[in-house]
């Protein structure tokens, strides 16, 4: 019984990347590249997945094992190139290993799993040693040429040492294949490091196996994207374009209505009820969900949240927070891990919250910094409160109950509780906790100093006025 392996490069060291970051590890659509292949090789049930890692290997194999615990990881050896880089990728193997192997690179992360598929049918039914998937692309750039001579393929040439007319041959290499074990072995055995970059080139086993009488070949694919590769920033910048416009597309057709798709970003990992509205300038990003009849935007950014039904969120940041069904957000609320707020609940205007539960049918509608707070149902927090949940040294929590009517400016000085039904006076600084039912103030008699400002400010505006108005009162 032929088994199947599905070999992933991503040794190389990404250089036109200029960064800092291993190439495979920067993102689009909120995955790293590297993350998109894997999950790619996963899903044609290969009985072995190998990545091989070479450059940064500790710490590129630390993100995948996260996500892709059961991948096998192999160590490129020093010879560089895409050859040596499969060649430890077979050796990662069981010995008794037959059958066919799939090689894709690190840096190509749309190709999907049909086209695999189609590979892999064109390779077993053309009794093939090597197949490998082309594309007609109007920028060959960077690509090894598909070379052929009436029709057949007759080896592939690399951008750098191609000569001037293999240059203008449009026909490129996606750098996805499928081989014949044993016959790829064999001819990577055979592979020099003969070219303009000292590098052992997998692409040198299509003709060796060629000029061995085996058989190879070219399958050219329509949707160039599908393969395209990453190789420096505006690459990246372009895939993640496309992908994007891909997703979007895929949520439109599924029900949601994108008011300006080029500037809305959906991450691959987000999920998205019917009619969600998504309005400019919006980023929906990581584990965010999304329920039906609700409308995000403009100018939002939700990171990691989950969002129910019919729930409004403009012109806001949230991150962490669970928002349930029926309640607003913003605008320009900024919403921290952590937070949850209840159905038909509110964080208006200018409102910080940081991990705090916000009950169902609370309001804390504007100008206030809610900071490791609990507030109960139906309760409403007064204008510009902030809630003093740091000494310095630690965090405490100031606990509220339900129903409660919080005045305008107050602070809470946590640790403190407000018990249920209780109400507190506008500018109360609430040091001491307030038992349910209580109104608490603490008011500091007010002085007025009358005529203070002639004897003070003699001659300003303010003096001016306070004479005008005494004139005012005369001629009454
Ligand atoms: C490669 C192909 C080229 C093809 C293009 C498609 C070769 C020699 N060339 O060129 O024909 O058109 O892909 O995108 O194969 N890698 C290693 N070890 C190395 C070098 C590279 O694992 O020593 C990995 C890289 O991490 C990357 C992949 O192989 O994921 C491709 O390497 P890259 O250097 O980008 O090859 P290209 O020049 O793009
Ligand atoms: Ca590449």
């Amino acid at each position: 019984m032929a088994q199947l392996a599905v070999v992933v490069l991503a040794a190389g060291e990404g250089t036109r990347m200029r960064s800092a970051k291993p190439k495979v590890l920067h993102e689009i659509a909120g995955m790293p590249l590297i993350g998109h292949v894997l999950s790619t090789a996963f899903s044609v049930s290969a009985d072995y997945v190998v990545t091989v890692l070479g450059h940064e290997k500790e710490l590129i194999e630390t993100h995948i094992k996260q996500s892709f615990p059961n991948t096998l990881i192999a160590t490129q050896s020093a010879t560089p190139g895409t050859g040596s880089a499969v060649e430890a990728g077979l050796a990662a193997l069981p010995k008794s290993f037959r059958g066919d192997v799939v090689v894709l690179s690190g840096d190509v992360p749309l190709l999907d799993t049909g086209s695999i598929q189609e590979l892999l049918e064109l390779h077993r039914s053309g009794l093939n040693a090597a197949t490998l998937i082309s594309t007609v692309t109007s920028d060959p750039s960077g690509y090894g040429r598909i070379l052929r001579s009436s029709e057949s393929l007759m080896g592939i040439v690399e951008h750098k040492d191609a000569s001037e007319s293999e240059l203008e041959i449009t026909e490129v290499n996606a750098g996805v294949y499928v081989f014949d074990a044993e016959h790829l072995a064999t001819a990577l055995e055979k592979v020099g490091t003969k070219n303009s970059q000292g590098e052992k080139y997998l692409t040198d086993v299509v003709s060796l196996l060629l000029q061995d009488g085996q058989k190879a070949a070219a399958h050219p694919i329509n949707d160039q994207w599908l393969v395209a590769g990453i190789n420096d920033r505006k690459q990246l910048s372009d895939v993640a374009a496309v992908l994007n416009a891909r997703i979007i597309a895929a949520w439109q057709l599924a029900g949601v209505t994108v008011v300006e798709p080029a500037s809305t970003w959906i991450d691959i990992t987000c999920q998205l009820g019917p009619d969600v509205t998504l309005e400019p300038s919006t980023r929906l990003r990581g584990l965010t969900k999304i329920g039906s009849g609700s409308i995000i935007g403009p100018d939002t950014t939700v990171t990691d949240s989950s969002i129910g039904k019919s729930v409004t969120v403009s012109r806001s940041q949230v991150s962490g927070a669970e928002i349930a069904d029926n309640a607003t957000v913003g605008p320009f609320a900024f919403i921290r891990p952590g937070t949850s707020l209840g159905a038909d609940g509110k964080i208006g205007a200018f409102v910080e919250v940081k991990n705090s539960q916000i009950g169902q049918g609370a309001k804390v509608p504007h100008l206030s910094y809610v900071g490791d707070a609990s507030i109960g149902q139906e309760t409403n927090i007064g204008a510009g409160t902030i809630f003093a949940n740091y000494d310095g040294v630690n965090k405490h929590r100031t606990t509220i109950g339900s129903f409660a009517r919080t005045g305008s400016s107050n602070t809470f000085v946590a640790p403190v509780e407000i018990g249920d039904g209780a109400y507190t006076a506008a500018g109360a600084t609430i040091r001491r906790s307030v038992e349910s039912g209580a109104l608490a103030l603490n008011p500091a008699a007010q002085k007025n100093l009358a005529g203070w400002v002639l004897a003070n400010r003699p001659g300003s505006d303010a003096a001016k006025a306070v004479e005008q108005d005494a004139v005012n009162n005369d001629m009454e």
